[in-house]
């Protein structure tokens, strides 16, 4: 059984917490794509853990977490992440594996991801900072150095020492500190000793795997919203987000996938710039924002706020052919009177789909919304379908029939534990 969790709107949907659930009966949690500007959160009992980097799988007990290639790697905040593990009593050694062909964020990327956005001024895109869309550029302009290189540690030297050279010349055309080459090698020679153990090529595993039947549940990052083809570019991040991403992230055929996720948040967020059309300014904003703790996982920023969007949602849950919806955080909504739900868009009085949209229609057209009657109880302790309020079913009703798919799972709470199975 393959599994794909994917995020449908913004990022934060929710997916570490639907793939830690789903990866309870798998033997493999994989990430595919992205880097550490994803954050996933899974909460076990009164800990909470924060993922960048490692498949958020990586606790349940027979599961293997691999690193697969199309991942990019900032090495500090990996070796970071494995020693909170590490210190958790999770013993690393043949539960972790790392493509060679996983491409490295290095120290320059990191330094022309701000300088890019500091030039950019009143246009910022809001990027995390993490090198994303620099380290994706030098993959695709044959400029990276991955893993593999890493391994092989003189040739390393030899292409960090030349595209150091040139990006510190580009570094200086921005009036930014070089960064320094010696001082940056010490550092990875370091991180390689600790790393080169879990270096393993994942093509063949998870093809075993595939072969043994055994079950994957592969981690989408981001948000479809911000895949690099499919949103309102530039405001995007680097990789793509959609379901087929599987197959050039991780080697699996897209034949084989046998199910689809859509984490589907029951209001949602989004940070850093660009057009929301469902966005909320006002205090009901900062309610949502307080009650659902939305701030970012990676950065700490405050996350912007809008109702539901299900129009950008019915292209994200079609374009990825998603065959099941995980609705999460419908907790956070108890208490509101009223719930609007988005159902189209229309732009100088006529209506436009989200998929002809660019950012400057995007910033204009007008939402339109469905107004549902919202519960009082708190429905986080619910663990069936007909004992949610009728209200609330009504809503969970409407996002199924609209869109067309099931719902599999509607979590009520942060916890593993809170959810209703469908
Ligand atoms: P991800 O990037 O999609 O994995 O999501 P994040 O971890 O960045 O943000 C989701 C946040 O919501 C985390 O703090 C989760 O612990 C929390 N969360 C997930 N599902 C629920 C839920 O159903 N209810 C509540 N109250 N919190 C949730
Ligand atoms: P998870 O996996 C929310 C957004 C950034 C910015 C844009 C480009 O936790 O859902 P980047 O650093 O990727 O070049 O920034 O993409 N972004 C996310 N927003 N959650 C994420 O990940 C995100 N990953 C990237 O905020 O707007
Ligand atoms: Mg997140």
């Amino acid at each position: 059984m393959i599994t794909v969790v994917i995020g449908t709107q913004w990022g934060d949907e929710g997916k570490g917490k639907i793939v830690d659930v789903y990866a309870s009966a798998a033997r493999y949690t994989v990430r595919f794509h992205g880097g550490n500007n994803a954050g996933h959160t899974v909460v076990v009992g009164d800990k909470k853990f924060f993922f960048h980097l490692i498949p958020s799988g990586i606790f349940q007990p027979n599961t293997i977490a691999v690193i697969a290639n199309g991942v990019i790697l900032d090495l500090e905040v990996l070796l970071g992440e494995m020693k909170l593990l590490t210190d958790a009593g999770i013993r690393l050694k043949h539960k972790l594996i790392i493509s060679p062909r996983c491409h490295i964020i290095l120290p320059y990327h990191k330094a022309l991801d701000h300088a890019y956005e500091n030039a950019r001024g009143k246009n910022k895109l809001g990027t995390t900072g993490r090198g994303i869309g620099p380290t994706y550029a030098d993959k695709v302009s044959y400029n990276g150095l991955r893993m593999y290189e890493l391994i092989h540690w003189n040739t390393f030297v030899e292409k960090f020492t030349f595209q150091a050279g040139i990006k510190n010349k580009i570094l200086k055309t921005f009036g930014v500190e070089p960064v320094d080459v010696t001082g940056s090698l010490a550092k990875f020679k370091k991180f390689r000793t600790i790393i080169a153990p879990y270096v393993v090529d994942t093509y063949p595993v998870l093809t075993k795997a595939i072969v043994k039947k055994e079950s994957i549940v592969l981690e989408g990052a981001h948000g479809s919203m911000l895949d690099t083809d499919w949103s309102p570019y530039p405001f995007s991040t680097g990789s793509n987000t959609l379901v087929g991403a599987v197959n050039i992230g991780a080697g699996i055929p897209v034949k084989n996938i046998d199910t689809v996720i859509g984490v589907v948040k029951a209001y949602l967020s989004r940070v850093g710039g660009g057009p929301l059309p469902t966005e909320l300014t006002d205090k009901q904003a900062d309610v949502i924002r307080e009650k659902g703790h939305e701030y970012g996982t990676t950065t700490g920023r405050p996350r912007r706020i809008g109702w539901l969007d299900l129009e950008a949602v019915k292209f994200t849950t079609a374009i990825n052919g998603v065959t099941k919806i995980a609705i999460t955080k419908l907790d956070i909504l108890n208490g509101l009177p009223e719930i609007n739900v988005c159902v189209g868009y229309t732009l100088r009085g006529k209506k436009i789909p989200y998929s002809s949209c660019g950012y400057e229609e995007l910033a204009k057209l007008t939402p339109v919304y469905k107004t549902f009657k919202g519960w009082r109880e708190d429905i986080s302790g619910i663990r069936k379908f007909n004992k949610l309020p009728k209200n609330c079913q009504t809503y969970l009703r409407f996002i199924e029939t609209f869109l067309g798919i099931p719902l599999g799972i509607i979590s009520v709470g942060a916890e593993r534990r809170a959810n209703i199975y469908l």
